[in-house]
C-alpha cells in the first residue's frame, strides 16, 4: 500500500518506528508535514495539495496530530476522509478525544466508568461541584492538556477554588475530577489497534508526583491486562472513532476507570516496555483495512428524502417481544435492520430468526415517518406545576 504517516516530526521516534515498519513490510511510506496541505474545495471532487503540488494517490493515512495544531490537522484528515482514503482515526475521533470533556461527555453516554467529573463556570458552582465529585484533595484538569500540564492536585477545597478562579479568569476552561487516591501515582496505558489492545504498560509517578506521565518522570512496566481493561480500552477507542488509540485507566477499587483517550499515542515507552512491535501491528492493521475507507454512514445515508438511520428501541414496541426478526413487520415497512444492540453485545446484520428481548435495541435504516412511533420518548423531568403568583398579571 502506499501510506502518508502526516507528522509534523519526522524524527521523532515514533514517526521513525512507523515508517520503519511500513518500509519492512514493503509498503511505499511517505511522512508529510500535516501544515504543509492545502485544502482545495474549488474542483468537483475533494482534492489536496502538498507544497503547492497536487497530491498524488495514497491507499492510507495515519494521522499523528498534535494537540497545537487540531483544527487544521483535522480538516486535512477530513478531506481525506471525503477522499476516500482509508485512516485508522477519523477527523471527529481525534477533536473529541481531545477535549477531555467532550471526550467524557461521550464516553459517559456509553456506559464507559470514569472518575466522577464537573464542568462549572460560575464561581457559586465551584464549591458544590468539588463537594459533589467528593471533597479534596480533588484534581483539577484543563481541557486540553497534555504529558500531564495542567493536572494539578488541589489539597484543600480553599486552594482548589482559589486555583479554579484563577484559571477562570484567564478564560481557561477547566474540569473538576475525584482523586483516585488508591491508584496511588499509578496508571494503565493500554495500547489499542482495532478491536484489541495489543500492548499494554503500568506508568509509576516518580517520588511523591501524581501524575505518572513519562513527560512527568513516570516510569514504565509491561502489564498482562485483565480482560475487564481490555475491554474498556477497546470500547473506549471504538466509542470515540478511533483505531489507533493509547487509552489511560485508573486502577480504581472497582476495577478501570477511563481517564482519556489519545488519538496519537507515543510509541517509544511502550515498544521500549513491552519489546513489542507496536508500529508494526499498527502498520499491519492500516494495510488491512485499506478496501474499507472510514464512511460516514448518516451523512451517506440521509441524503434521500424521507429516509434516515435511527436507534429504535423494542422496548416502546412491546408487541415485538418474543417475536423474531422476520416476523417484526419492520421489512414490510420498508426499514432495514443494521445492527442489534443487546446489554453491551452488537449483532451485525441480524437474522430473521433471531428472537426479540424487551431490552434490545434496533439501529435501523428506513423511512423517518415509518420508524417515528418506535423511537423511544425522551426521558423528560416531570413539570411541577407552581403556585399562581401573588400578582397573576403586571
Ligand atoms: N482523577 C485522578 N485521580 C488520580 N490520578 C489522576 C487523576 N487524573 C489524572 N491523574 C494522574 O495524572 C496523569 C495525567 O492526567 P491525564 O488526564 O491523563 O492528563 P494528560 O492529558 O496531561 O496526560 C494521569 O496519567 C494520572 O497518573
Ligand atoms: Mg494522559
Amino acid at each position: 500500500m502506499k501510506l502518508a504517516v502526516l507528522s509534523r516530526a519526522p524524527h521523532a521516534y515514533s514517526t521513525q518506528r512507523l515508517r520503519a515498519a511500513a518500509q519492512q513490510r514493503g509498503h511505499d511510506v511517505k511522512v508529510l508535514n500535516t501544515l504543509k496541505f492545502a485544502i482545495d474545495l474549488t474542483a468537483d471532487e475533494p482534492d489536496l495539495h502538498f507544497r503547492g503540488k497536487p497530491l498524488s494517490d495514497y491507499d492510507a493515512i495515519l494521522p499523528r496530530i498534535g494537540s497545537s495544531i487540531t483544527y487544521f490537522g483535522t480538516a486535512v484528515v477530513r478531506q481525506f476522509e471525503q477522499m476516500d482514503v482509508y485512516t485508522p482515526n477519523t477527523a471527529n475521533g481525534i477533536s473529541s478525544a481531545r477535549d477531555k470533556l467532550r471526550a467524557s461527555q461521550i464516553l459517559s453516554r456509553h456506559n464507559i466508568a470514569m472518575p466522577a467529573t464537573a464542568f462549572v463556570r460560575n464561581r457559586a458552582d465551584v464549591r458544590p461541584a468539588i463537594e459533589r465529585v467528593g471533597g479534596a484533595p480533588v484534581v483539577i484538569k484543563l481541557l486540553e492538556g497534555t504529558q500531564g500540564i495542567g493536572v494539578i492536585l488541589a489539597p484543600q477545597v480553599k486552594v482548589a477554588e482559589a486555583i479554579i478562579e484563577t484559571l477562570h479568569s484567564t478564560n481557561q476552561n477547566v474540569l473538576i475530577q475525584k482523586f483516585i487516591s488508591e491508584s496511588r501515582g499509578r496508571d494503565i496505558r493500554a495500547l489499542v489497534v482495532g478491536d484489541r489492545v495489543v500492548a499494554a504498560m503500568r506508568r509509576v509517578a516518580a517520588g511523591d508526583e501524581f501524575r505518572s506521565n513519562v513527560h512527568r518522570g513516570g516510569s514504565v512496566e509491561a502489564v498482562q491486562l485483565d480482560p475487564v481493561y481490555e475491554q474498556a480500552a477497546v470500547r473506549s477507542a471504538q466509542i470515540m472513532g478511533l483505531r489507533v488509540a493509547g487509552v489511560d485507566m485508573l486502577e480504581g477499587d472497582d476495577g478501570p476507570l477511563v481517564m482519556e483517550v489519545n488519538s496519537s499515542p507515543g510509541l517509544q515507552g511502550i515498544e521500549a516496555a513491552t519489546k513489542l512491535d507496536v508500529a508494526g501491528a499498527i502498520i499491519d492493521y492500516i494495510a488491512g483495512q485499506v478496501a474499507f475507507p472510514e464512511i460516514d454512514v448518516r451523512q451517506r445515508l440521509t441524503v434521500s428524502t424521507g429516509y434516515g438511520v435511527a436507534e429504535l428501541s423494542v422496548h416502546s414496541a412491546a408487541e415485538l417481544v418474543g417475536k423474531t426478526l422476520g416476523e417484526s413487520g419492520l421489512w414490510e415497512r420498508d426499514i432495514t435492520v443494521l445492527t442489534l444492540h443487546r446489554g453491551v453485545n452488537v449483532i451485525p446484520n441480524p437474522r430473521k430468526h433471531v428472537v426479540l428481548e424487551a431490552d434490545d435495541r434496533l439501529l435501523c435504516f428506513g423511512k423517518l415517518d415509518e420508524m417515528r412511533s418506535m423511537i423511544p420518548e425522551r426521558r423528560r423531568r416531570r413539570a411541577r406545576v407552581r403556585k399562581l403568583p401573588k400578582q397573576p398579571l403586571n
